[in-house]
This record gives C-alpha cells, structure tokens and sequence, in this order.
C-alpha cells in the first residue's frame, strides 16, 4: 500500500446482485435476515471497491396460500401484499438492508416479461399441454394444489400427509394417489376431475444445464453435488400453470388459467431490473442480455427452482444466464428450528423492538461462511461476541484513540511514527487488511471478521505497548505520532466494517471528520488532520433485552383443558386421574360426547382489534365467523397488541349467551391457555383453515 495500493481495472461488467423474493403473506423474520444481510454486505463490499453493482429485490406476490390468506381476512389479494410490500420495505431498512430497488411481482412490467418467457418457451417447442386427473373440492369449488390435500400415505399408510411427499416414509407421489384424500380448506372429500395443464419440458435442457452447472465459479461444490444428483435421476417436466381462482397472470390464449407462481417469482428479478433501469436512466439490456455479472442469493430450500427451472427459463429465453448461485443455510435460534410455539420464530420488528440491529448484522456476519451450512443464533453467543469483539475490541480501540487525541491534542493528528515498533505495526496492519478484502471477495464473512479483530488487537496492543499517557509527559510530539498512527489504524477499521456494520462505520466516519470512505482509502496516509468528535460508539448488548427477544417454552401446562384430556378409558376401569394435572387444579367431571357437541366452536379470524378504553386487559376484536363479522371482548390486552392479534385464525365459543364487558357487548369467546395477565397464549391455526369451519 501506501500510495502504491494497486489502482482498480475500470470494471467491465455491471453487477446485479439479487436476494430471493420473500413471500408477500407473512413479516420479515430472522430467517429472511440471514439471507438480505449476507446479500448487503456482499453488495457494500462490492460498491466500496469500485464496482458498479445494484441490489434488486422485490415481494413474490402470487399463489394460493396468498389468495385463501387474503379471503379468509375478507380483503382483495392486492390489499394483502400491499401490506406486506410496505412491511417488507420497512423491516428492510430498519436493518440497512441497501436495495437500489425494491419492486413486486404484481406489476404489469412483470406480466409482460412473464407472457414473453412463455411465448419463447412456446415457440421453442419447450411446452406441452397435458390433461391429468386433479383432486377437486365440490364445496370450495377449486382444485386443490398438492399442499391443500391431506389423506393417507398410499405407501407406507401414515395418516394426515400432503398430496406430494410423506412426511414419515419420504415418497413422493401424485395427490390423487392419497387414500382417503381431504381438503385442507374445508375438510370435504375432493372428487377427481381432470384438467388440461401446461408443461415445461425440462427434460430436453438436461444436457445442456449439466454443463451450465459445471461452468466454474456457479455454484458451491456441496450444491453442485445435489443438483448433479438430480440430474443423474432425470428431470420431471414442469407443470407452470394453475387453475383459477388464483392470484396471479392469466395464461394467454388459455381459459382460466393462471402462470404458477414460480413461473413469474424469478421473473421478478428481470421485471424489477427493468423498472429501476426506466427509473435511473440505466441501460437493461446492459443487465440481462448483454452479459452483466448476475449473483442469485438463496437458501438451502429453493435450489431446484434457482439452480435447473430458471436457468433453462433464461437460456430458451436468450437472457444472462446467473454467473453465480450463492446458497445459504437455514438459521435456527438457540440450536432449534424457528418455531412460533416455542417462541423462537422472531420476526424483524420483534428484533427491533428489543435489540440494536447492529448486532444482529455483526453475528450474522461472524456465522456466515461461504457454503451452505446452516447457522445458529445463541442468544448467549450474540451477546458474549458483540460485548467482547465489536464493543470491547473494535469499538474499543476507536474510543480510546479518539478520545484521547481530542483531549490531550485537541483533536490533532500529526505524522507518523518512525520507531521499529510502528513501522512493523504497519506492515502487519496492511497484511490483515489485504487479508480482510481477500474474505471479503470469498464471501466468507465469518473469516473476514475474525480478521477485523486481529487488526483491532494490534491496534490495541501497540497503544497498550506505547503507553502514549505515559509518553505524553516526556515526549509530547512522539506520544501525538503514536495517536496518529492509531487514528490510521481506526481509519482502517470503519472501512472493513462498512460493510457488516454500516451505521457504526458511518458515526466513525463523522467522528474523524473524513467524507465517506471507499476501499482505496486503506492507507497511511490520514495525517495532520483534525478528529471532530469522540464519542462511545455501542452499548453493550444488556440481559434483559435478550430475554425478552426469547419468551421461552411456556412452563408445564396447568391442568388439561376437557379438550385436552386423555381418551376415554374402558368402561370397566375408572378412568385415572392424568399424571400431569396438577393438585391444584382438579379434573373436572367428565361429560358425554353430547354435552361436548353443546359447544358450538369455530374457526374465525380477527380482522380488527383496538383497545377498550379504561379497561387495561380488555381488547375489543372483530372476529369474521364466516356468516358474519362479531365483537368479542377478550381480556388479553396484558398478553396481545391489538397490532398482533390482527390476521390470527382463533377458536370462537360461537354460541355463548352474549355478556357486557367495561359497556360494550361480547358475541361469544376466544379460547386461550395460561395462568393469565401476560402470560397468556391464544389457541390459532396455523393452517390457513376458512373462518367459520367447526372445530371439533
Ligand atoms: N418466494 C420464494 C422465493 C422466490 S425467489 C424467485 C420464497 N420465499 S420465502 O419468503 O419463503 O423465503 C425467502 C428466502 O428466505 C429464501 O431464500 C429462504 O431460503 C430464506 N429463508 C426463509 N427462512 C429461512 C431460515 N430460517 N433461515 C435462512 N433463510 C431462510 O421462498
Ligand atoms: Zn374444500
């Protein structure tokens, strides 16, 4: 370095950088994070070496959960991922996430691109049409797609599975295939009727993607072994239309029938690129058929569709094909899948309700490798890595520098040590920093930061070696030489953590009064310049914060609910009392089956909710019941936001006399668990089951 850092080949390509296309129908979670922080850093990365790259994402709008969603709320699909989009956005940013553009799937742009994708699918000869035996629901007067049937495993006859793989034996199969198949809306026995499809013919590329997926540099080896694999065992042709009603793009030409929504989902990457090119005045035949450099960010689970459907989609097509697949793992919290039960399916706003998100981008960072490995977020390990590493070692150094140059110089910096000491500490500092930018481009995060903090301790080892407190009495001038250098050291220091943490480089940047820093700016050359400020940069992340990011499995339940009660026993025995109720809390008699059917509940969904005013436990929900919209007056107000019980699908005690709560009049009852005040949890679905269906 120092002047000679080598100057940049002008770039030849553009870069777009692309995350996967979270699903419209449901809040940003940590699981979404992992995936829109890696893909940021990469991007900043990028943007601070030079490169042109742009970051594009949007929300996959389409599909039938996101259709059943939106009736079940009673609003139109548009109003549903309206919502979302504008949830989406905001969970985004609050994390930094840097989107030169965020679109939707839902645009005309995307309609026109998807009519044109198939009509080059079409004119290559690529798709079929074939008429199968589809599962159709008389009452909700809809083919059900393979994950809206449930029946019987007809191989190894485990109950309840879905109509395209058991859960219990593996196998996959055809849902009409299923022993007693059922809706999964309404529960009714689907009958079989046929309908005319359009497929893909996949088959015929098979050739030509096991070369595109042997191409260097596409995909991590791990991934390459798995679609290898499934190349070996021969491509299925691909089914890309749907029934109506659905929410999506009607096929052309075709009577009700609509693109599948993994048809138009990647589509989206190309629509959105087309809408921030019209928007910025940039060139898209530059992106997608001209050769830019195209970098997909996946997980784990959508590696067929981004890996075999999509390149072959863009090869018939005639469009860039992805120079890059990168695949992420699956996070779980505290060594366990995410999961609402168990209070670990933590959402964006959640996070950011408790936690700097700061923190959550610097762990993410320090997890994240560049294969496919899933990855855990300890709360323990969160807290123990930021305390020690970004507060205590990173921050540290910057602190202490700053503040005292500020207060012995008067901000003043001056010019470099000469002394052996220094000028070894340099060589060494500009080895980790080329060894940081080496990470950096290996998208191996965690390796990056492990090398931003050997940097940071020999920051702190030559000022703790330099004593310059000590040195400033004897020596001022050499004591200011030995505070510059650190300065240079910290410089460093904001640079390689721009891209993890951008907010904290960026206070760091105003604090030594330096415009925004590039990679270039990597050298010693920071003298006789003036710090502006010196101030702490983080807090420590605090307990309490993260035990309430957590709420832990509830403890042991208290006594069984009738519901809940174990079977009946034979008639003979008496029935025993359940090993688990409490003494406490005793069973209660039992009853027939008959008075059980006395209670009439159902499913309904909470469309609003507010709060009833002078009553602090009291919320006042809408409840849709299918029939009919009906207030309930529920005393969970110490448990539930009226924020979050919106779009729960609860049960109802539908017909309870109706009683007056604090003067407002309750039609019927919600059923919940636990002791009471905030400790309470109400039973829902999470399926996506119609309002007004009876639980029984
Ligand atoms: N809509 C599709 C993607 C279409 S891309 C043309 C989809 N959406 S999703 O919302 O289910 O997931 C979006 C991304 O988040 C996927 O890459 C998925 O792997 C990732 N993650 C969702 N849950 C995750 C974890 N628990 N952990 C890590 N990533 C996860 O799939
Ligand atoms: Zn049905």
């Amino acid at each position: 370095m120092h002047g000679d850092y080598p100057p940049r080949m002008p770039h030849r390509r553009p870069i777009l950088v692309t995350m996967a296309l979270p699903y419209a129908n449901g809040p940003i979670h940590l699981g979404h994070l992992v995936e829109a922080i890696q893909t940021d850093i990469y991007v900043r990365f990028l943007r601070s070496i030079g490169e042109d790259a742009v970051y594009i994402c949007a929300d996959d709008t389409h599909g039938t959960p996101i259709e059943l969603n939106a009736r079940a709320q009673g609003v139109t699909p548009e109003e549903l991922v309206e919502r979302f989009g504008a949830e989406h956005r905001a969970s985004y940013a609050a994390f930094d996430i840097s989107f030169d553009y965020y679109s939707s799937t839902n645009t005309s742009e995307n309609r026109a691109f998807a009519e044109e994708f198939y009509a080059r699918l079409k004119a290559g000869g690529f798709i079929e049409s074939r008429t199968l035996e589809f599962n159709f629901c008389e009452s909700c007067r809809r083919f059900l797609p393979d994950r809206f049937v449930r029946g019987t495993c007809p191989k190894c006859k485990a109950p309840d599975q879905y109509g395209d793989v058991c859960e219990r034996c593996n196998s996959t199969y055809g849902s009409t295939e299923l022993v007693d198949p059922r809706c999964a809306i309404c529960g009714a026995t689907p009958v079989r009727r046929p309908s005319t499809h359009e497929y893909f013919k996949l088959s015929m590329l098979g050739d030509w993607l096991r070369t595109y997926v042997a191409t260097p540099g596409v995909l991590q080896d791990e991934i390459k072994n798995f679609v290898d694999t499934w190349l070996k065992d021969g491509l299925r042709d691909w089914c890309i239309s749907r029934d109506g009603p659905y929410f999506g793009f009607p096929i052309p030409g075709l009577e009700n029938k609509y693109f599948y929504v993994w048809l138009d989902a990647p589509i989206g990457y190309v629509s959105s690129t087309a809408r921030y090119c019209r928007e910025s005045g940039r060139n898209f035949e530059a992106y997608w058929r001209k050769g830019a450099e195209i970098i997909h960010f996946i997980g784990k689970d959508i590696v067929y569709f981004h890996t075999l459907f999509w390149p072959a989609m863009l090869k018939v097509a005639a469009y860039t094909l992805p120079a890059r697949v990168v695949v992420h793992g699956m996070l779980t919290v505290n060594g366990e899948k995410m999961s609402k039960s168990r209070g670990t399916f933590i959402t964006a706003r959640e996070y950011l309700d408790k936690l700097d998100p700061t923190y959550l981008r610097y762990y993410f960072a320090a997890s994240l490798s560049n294969r496919p490995d899933d990855l855990d977020l300890s709360l323990r390990d969160l807290k123990n890595r930021v305390n020690a590493e970004l507060v205590g070692n990173i921050a540290n150094l910057a602190n202490r520098v700053l503040s005292f140059a500020q207060k012995r110089f008067g901000g003043a910096l001056t010019a470099l040590p000469a002394d052996e000491r220094s000028t070894e500490l340099v060589r060494a500092a500009e080895a980790r920093y080329q060894a940081i930018e080496a990470a950096y481009r290996d998208l191996d995060f965690r390796r990056a930061v492990r090398e931003i903090n050997a940097l940071a301790d020999l920051g702190n080892k030559y000022i703790q070696d330099s004593a310059p407190w000590d040195l400033v009495n004897q020596n001022r001038d050499e004591a200011m030489k030995v505070i510059t250098l650190g300065a240079n050291i910290v410089r460093l220091l904001a640079i390689a953590m721009a891209p993890i943490t951008p907010k904290l480089a960026h206070d760091l940047e105003r604090q030594l009064g330096v415009e925004r820093l590039s990679w270039r700016d990597g050298k010693f050359d920071f003298l006789h310049h003036t710090i502006r400020d010196a101030t702490p940069l983080i807090p420590r992340v605090e307990d309490e914060a993260l035990q309430a990011l957590v709420v832990g499995p509830p403890a042991p339940a208290p006594a069984p609910a009738p519901a809940s009660a174990p079977a009946p026993a034979p008639a003979s025995a008496p029935a025993p009392a359940p090993a688990s109720a409490s003494a406490s809390v005793p069973a209660k008699p039992t009853i027939t089956i008959d008075d059980f059917a006395k209670v009439d509940l159902r499913v309904g969904v909470v469309v609003a909710a507010e709060p009833v005013p002078k009553a602090e436990k009291l919320l006042k929900l809408s409840v849709d019941v299918g029939t009919e919209t009906r207030t309930v007056v529920a005393g969970i107000a110490k448990a539930y936001a009226a924020a979050d019980i919106i779009g729960k699908r609860v049960v109802i005690v539908a017909n309870l006399a109706p009683a007056r709560l604090m003067g407002v009049e309750s039609q019927g009852m919600l059923l919940a668990a636990g002791p009471g005040g905030s400790d309470l949890t109400v039973a829902e679905f999470a399926r996506a089951v119609a309002p007004g269906t009876r639980v029984k």
